[in-house]
């Protein structure tokens, strides 16, 4: 397997990883122990930098696990509603647990349910709202074979300068490198991801940058 970062780079990178605060760093260490999967610490720089500048009001995320995530978004921006989405019972009650833990249960609007129908959902329920509900910045970490439909949905409800940003673009660098019996019995992930790059950045209407930082980010910009 192509490693995406050397791991001494890797581990060097790390090293300088600040928390948000000690719940943050609590649940980190936790997440990594009980094997919980959650965003890799330069995928958290990238989103910090990314929701400092942009100061978004309305965040929605595509998979939640034990709501590390969520939390990080609810704690970095502390005017914004966020919503995010999964469907395995094994992870909703660890989220919901830790939402109530770190007081942020009220802002967090957690949606129970396949992303693709829950996605169906919000967009029913901005389209009936009097209000502008729409998101200005997206997360995109849930089935790695979905990304292009859960762009296109997640589009129709954001606003025209919103963030989308990708997780696991890289597949570990399978999308590069796909060599080997783990990258064969993921071939159909590594078949769609790149399907999905080359629909991304062959739209004329999007910004997109690929980054290599964590698992691979693609950060989208709609050019409306
Ligand atoms: C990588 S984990 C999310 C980690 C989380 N964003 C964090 O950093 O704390 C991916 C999650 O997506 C959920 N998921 C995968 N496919 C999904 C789908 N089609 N609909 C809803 N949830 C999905 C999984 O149950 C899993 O909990």
């Amino acid at each position: 397997m192509l490693e995406v970062r050397d791991p001494e780079l890797k581990d060097f990178i790390d090293s300088w990883h600040k928390p948000v605060d000690d719940e943050m760093a609590a649940l980190r260490r936790s997440d990594e122990s009980d094997g919980v999967p959650l965003i890799l610490t330069e995928t958290e720089s990238v989103l910090r930098l990314l929701l400092d500048m942009k100061k978004p009001l309305r965040i929605l995320e595509l998979g939640t696990a034990h709501g590390y995530s969520a939390l990080l978004f609810a704690k970095c921006c502390p005017d914004a509603v966020v919503t995010t989405i999964d469907r395995n019972p094994g992870m909703t009650d660890y989220a919901r647990a830790n939402f109530e833990k770190y007081r942020e249960g009220t802002r967090i609007d957690f949606r129970i349910g396949e992303a693709s129908d829950v996605l169906d959902e919000l967009s029913r329920e901005i389209s009936s709202s009097s209000g502008d509900r729409r998101f200005d910045f997206v997360f995109i970490d849930a089935e790695k074979s979905h990304y292009r439909e859960f762009l296109d949905k997640c589009e129709t409800m954001c606003t025209d300068d919103a963030f989308v940003v990708c997780d696991n673009i890289l597949l570990k660098g399978w999308l590069i490198e796909c060599e080997g019996k783990e990258a064969r019995r993921h071939r159909t992930n590594i078949k769609y991801m790149r399907q999905f790059l080359e629909y991304i950045s062959g739209r004329e209407d999007l910004d997109v940058t690929i980054l290599s930082g964590g698992d691979g980010l693609a950060v989208i910009r709609f050019r409306k």
